[in-house]
C-alpha cells in the first residue's frame, strides 16, 4: 500500500523565502541595495574602519574603544603562528592542489593542535574564533609559498592582518596603499547575512559539533562558483576576452547562449550590490595606480552591456565583479582570490557560530520524497 505523503509545511527550494536564523551582525535590503554591519552602512566602514575593527564590531555588536581595539589587535597578532607540525602538513600537500582544497584541509587540521577544539563554552569559542581569524591568512600564504617551492615567511606580529598576509605571501613589504586596498576588501567581504557558507557553518555548529568543523564546512561551501568562486571566474573571463574591442561580441555571445556572466546577479540584491558600488570607484583607483586600467575599462564596458541587456531582471554587478580586478592589480594569483574571500569571511562565519550557540536549535529542514513506494527487495543474484 502506498503510504500517504505526510503534509509538509512549505516548499521552498533554495530556501530563498525561509528565515532560518536571527542575526544582529549584518542587515541587507536587497531591493534598495543596502548593507549594514550592526547598523553601520558598509560604505562608512569601507572608508573609515579596518578589518580588525570590523570583526570586533561583528563579534561584539558595537565599535571598540581605542584601548579595546588595541587589545583585540594584540590578541589576533599573538595567534598568527601555526604549530610547527602544521608546517609539515602543508609540505605534505601536492603542489598542484587548488588553494581552496588546501585551505579546507588546513583549517580542519588546526583542530588537532587546539586543546579546546571540542570545548563549546562561549569563552572557548571566542578564543577559537580569534585563532581561526589569525591563522587562516598564515595557512593561505604558507600553502602558496609551498606550491611555488619557496620557504615559508614567518608572520610579523607588529603589523595588521592585511599587511602581514601580503608580507607572508610575497616576502616583501607591501606599500601602504596595497595593504589598505586589501584591508578594504576584507572589510567588504566580512559578513553577509545567511549566505550559503554562513548557513553551512551555522548548520554544523548547531549540532553542537565544533567551530573548526563549522569553518571547514564553510570553506568547502564558499569554494563553489555560484558563491565565493565567482571572483576567480570573473578574472579568467577578463583575461580570456583580452581586449576591450572583443567585449561586446563575447558578452552578447554568452547571453545569447543563455550562459551566466560571472560577477553579475545575486540571490538577495535585485538592485546594485552596495559593495560593488564602493569597489567600482576603488578598483579604478587601484587599477590606475598599478597600470591595469585596461582591465578596469573592460569591466566597465561589460557592466554597460549587462545594464542594457539584463538589468530589467534585477541583474547588476555583485561584490565579486570589481574585487576581481582589485585583487589582480595587487598581484595576487587568480586561484587565491576565493581564499582571500575566506580569510575575510572567517570573521562572519565565526561570529555566526557564536550567535547560533547563544540561542541554539538544531537546523533540520525536511525533504519532500518524490520517489516510488512499495518496491520489492530483489536478491542480488536475481537483479
Ligand atoms: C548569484 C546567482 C546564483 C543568483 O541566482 P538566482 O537568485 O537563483 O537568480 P536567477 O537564476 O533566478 O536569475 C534570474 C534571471 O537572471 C538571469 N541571470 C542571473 N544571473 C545572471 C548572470 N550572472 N548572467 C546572466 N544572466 C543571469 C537568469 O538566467 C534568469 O534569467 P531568466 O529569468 O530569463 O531565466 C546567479 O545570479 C549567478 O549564478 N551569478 C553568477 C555567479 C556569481 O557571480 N556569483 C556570486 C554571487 S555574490
Amino acid at each position: 500500500m502506498t503510504p500517504s505523503a505526510p503534509s509538509l509545511p512549505f516548499r521552498d527550494k533554495g530556501l530563498a523565502n525561509t528565515v532560518a536564523a536571527e542575526t544582529q551582525m549584518s542587515f541587507i535590503d536587497g531591493a534598495k541595495g543596502v548593507l549594514e554591519y550592526v547598523g553601520i552602512d558598509i560604505d562608512s566602514l569601507a572608508r573609515q574602519s579596518t578589518f580588525e575593527e570590523t570583526v570586533f564590531l561583528l563579534w561584539n555588536r558595537r565599535l571598540p574603544k581605542a584601548a579595546e581595539l588595541q587589545a583585540f589587535c594584540a590578541s589576533v597578532r599573538s595567534e598568527y603562528e601555526v604549530d610547527a607540525r602544521v608546517h609539515d602538513i602543508v609540505r605534505a600537500l601536492p603542489r598542484s592542489t587548488p588553494p581552496m582544497h588546501a585551505l579546507r584541509t588546513l583549517v580542519s587540521c588546526l583542530a588537532h593542535f587546539d586543546r579546546e577544539a571540542d570545548e563549546n563554552s562561549p569563552e572557548a569559542n571566542r578564543r577559537k574564533a580569534l585563532r581561526l581569524l589569525a591563522k587562516t591568512p598564515t595557512l593561505i600564504a604558507m600553502f602558496d609559498r609551498h606550491r611555488k617551492g619557496k620557504p615559508f615567511i614567518a608572520p610579523d606580529r607588529s603589523i595588521g592582518i592585511a599587511e602581514n598576509f601580503l608580507w607572508m605571501l610575497n616576502g616583501a613589504r607591501p606599500t601602504e596603499a596595497m595593504s589598505r586596498a586589501l584591508d578594504i576588501c576584507l572589510v567588504l567581504h566580512a559578513d553577509h547575512g545567511l549566505n550559503a557558507s554562513t548557513f553551512a557553518a551555522r548548520v554544523t555548529v548547531a549540532t553542537l559539533s565544533d567551530m573548526y568543523s563549522a569553518i571547514t564546512t564553510a570553506v568547502g561551501t564558499l569554494k563553489g562558483p555560484l558563491h565565493g568562486g565567482a571572483n576567480q571566474e570573473v578574472m579568467e573571463m577578463l583575461l580570456e576576452i583580452g581586449d576591450i574591442s572583443k567585449v561586446d561580441d563575447y558578452i552578447m555571445g554568452k547571453l545569447s547562449r543563455k550562459e551566466l556572466v560571472m560577477g553579475f546577479g545575486h540571490r538577495v540584491y535585485k538592485a546594485y550590490d552596495p559593495r560593488a558600488g564602493f569597489l567600482k570607484t576603488f578598483a579604478k583607483q587601484v587599477a590606475t595606480d598599478t597600470g591595469n586600467i585596461t582591465l578596469y575599462d573592460m569591466s566597465r564596458r561589460i557592466e554597460e552591456i549587462m545594464a542594457r541587456e539584463v538589468s530589467a531582471k534585477g541583474i547588476y554587478p555583485n561584490v565579486d565583479f570589481y574585487s576581481a580586478t582589485t585583487y589582480y592589480s595587487l598581484g595576487l594569483d587568480l586561484d587565491l582570490f576565493t581564499c582571500i574571500f575566506a580569510m575575510s569571511r572567517v570573521g562572519g562565519w565565526a561570529g555566526h557560530c557564536i550567535e547560533q550557540l547563544e540561542a541554539n536549535r538544531l537546523i533540520r529542514p525536511q525533504a519532500d520524497y518524490v520517489g516510488p513506494h512499495g518496491v520489492k527487495y530483489v536478491a542480488i543474484a536475481q537483479r
